[in-house]
């Protein structure tokens, strides 16, 4: 499995791709099109928001799992680009159980950040948090709906029964159940050859012998329940959310790869206690190129926050670590982490329960010396600079998990596997 141990944006579709190589199966568990990852191939960038990264693997099933919330305008979209650029999508296939982003989601979305004016999340605006309300309003609308015309309108017209009565409230434009069913119908026959039981699918690799990698999206301190709540996702980035998302139990994972910056960024709003504020937060941004792969907001910037780190990893069971952009890091001489927070007189040495104390939360860091010499050249362990690998093996220490990649650069080829 791979995740994300930060707060998203740590270089996933990356990792992944290196790992996908390795893997028969790749599958997504959870988010939408709220996620955006870029991989590099030959030169080529590739961004996705939806169809896991493993797709420009032909020979491997890419599977979006009845955790994730789809789009259909936007999965299009991207099958469509893909086919146009030499990618067929042929192996990929949708969990029936799925649920679907409806016209009104969106809506909703736009509309409740307005109305939690400063108090707003700042989402991605893609209609995720909506469309996971209405999967646990049990108001969902589900891939396999679009196979059954009468249900389907049955089900959308329910929903616009309470939908309309919202959407009225905020003054905009009610819509017309018939007008969204027939729009939905459309995606109907393109769907089907997709659709699939993707916990048997993934079941039986697994059976036989065959590798499967699970893809997250966004990050740990992302997620519902163990993330900064309630400036999160409405989702399970953290491991545990590839069982309940494809239909796996937890014995069949073996190995949790949580991706993780050599520094730390966020978007959006929320508590985030190491940004940095001033030229060295400007310099992280603009080196490594920090503005979002799905809003192009620019991303906050801050040094390595070890004790969220830690607690990704607890949470997770992280088995090991990928730290990216290490470059990004180069040239600047001391190099802070954040081992423990502060609260008034009291410190923290685990990540604190209480989203009041976090919010309070200042940084107590430890200083360790940069490097000057460029590093995405380094292709082995060996050949980065000592200060380089004592801050990797600094994290490893702390976090007492095992680093076992490292990305010097954006290529598939920057990137020093460990022995
Ligand atoms: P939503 O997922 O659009 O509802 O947004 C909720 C929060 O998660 C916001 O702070 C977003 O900026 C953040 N978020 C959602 N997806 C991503 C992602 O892929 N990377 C980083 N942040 C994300």
């Amino acid at each position: 499995m791979v995740i994300g141990a930060q707060w998203g944006d740590e270089g996933k579709g990356k990792i992944t791709d290196l790992l996908a190589e390795r893997a028969d199966v790749v599958a997504r568990y959870q988010g939408g099109n709220n996620a955006g990852h870029t991989i590099v191939r030959r030169g080529e960038e590739f961004k996705f928001h939806l169809i896991p990264s493993g797709i420009l693997y032909a020979a491997k099933t890419c599977i979006i799992g009845n955790g994730v919330v789809i789009d259909p305008h936007i999965l299009f979209g991207e099958i469509e680009a893909l086919r146009e650029r030499g990618v067929a999508v042929d192996n990929l296939r949708i969990s029936a159980n799925a649920h679907l982003i409806m016209p009104y989601h969106l809506l909703l979305d736009g509309v409740s950040e307005q109305t939690l004016g400063r108090f707003k999340i700042g989402t991605t605006g893609r209609g995720i948090g909506p469309c996971y309300v209405d999967k646990y309003a049990r108001l969902g609308i589900r891939v396999q709906d679009l196979l059954d015309e009468k249900i389907l309108r049955r089900k959308i017209h329910a929903a616009l029964n309470e939908k309309n009565r919202l959407l009225e409230l905020y003054d905009i434009g009610m819509l017309d159940g018939d007008q969204v069913t027939d729009e939905y119908l459309g995606y109907r026959e393109r769907m089907e050859p997709f659709i699939c039981d993707a916990s048997l699918l993934i079941n039986k690799a697994l059976d036989e012998g065959k590798t499967v990698l699970f893809e997250g999206a966004q990050g740990v301190l992302l997620d519902i329940d163990f993330g900064t709540y309630p400036f999160v996702t409405s989702s399970n980035p953290i491991a545990g959310g590839a069982c309940t998302g494809t239909g796996v139990g937890p014995t069949r994972i073996n190995y949790v790869m949580g991706v993780a910056k050599a520094y730390t960024t966020r978007v959006g709003e929320g508590p985030f206690p190491t940004e940095l504020d001033d030229e060295v937060g400007a310099a992280l941004c603009e080196v490594g190129h920090e503005f979002g792969t799905t809003t192009g907001r620019k991303r906050r910037c801050g040094w390595l926050d070890l004790l969220a780190l830690k607690y990704a990893c607890r949470v997770s069971g992280i088995t090991h670590l990928a730290i990216t952009k290490l470059d990004v890091l180069t040239g600047l001489p001391t190099l802070k982490v954040c081992t423990k927070y502060k609260v008034g007189k009291k410190l923290f040495g685990e990540f604190p329960l209480h989203q009041t104390e976090f919010h309070h939360a200042t940084p107590v860091y430890e200083e360790l010396p940069g490097w000057s010499e460029p590093i995405s050249g380094a292709l082995q362990w060996g050949q980065l600079p000592e200060t380089a690998r004592d801050y990797i093996s600094f994290i490893s220490e702390y976090t007492r998990t095992e680093v076992k990649l490292i990305a010097v650069g954006p290529g598939r080829d920057e990137t020093i596997v460990m022995p």
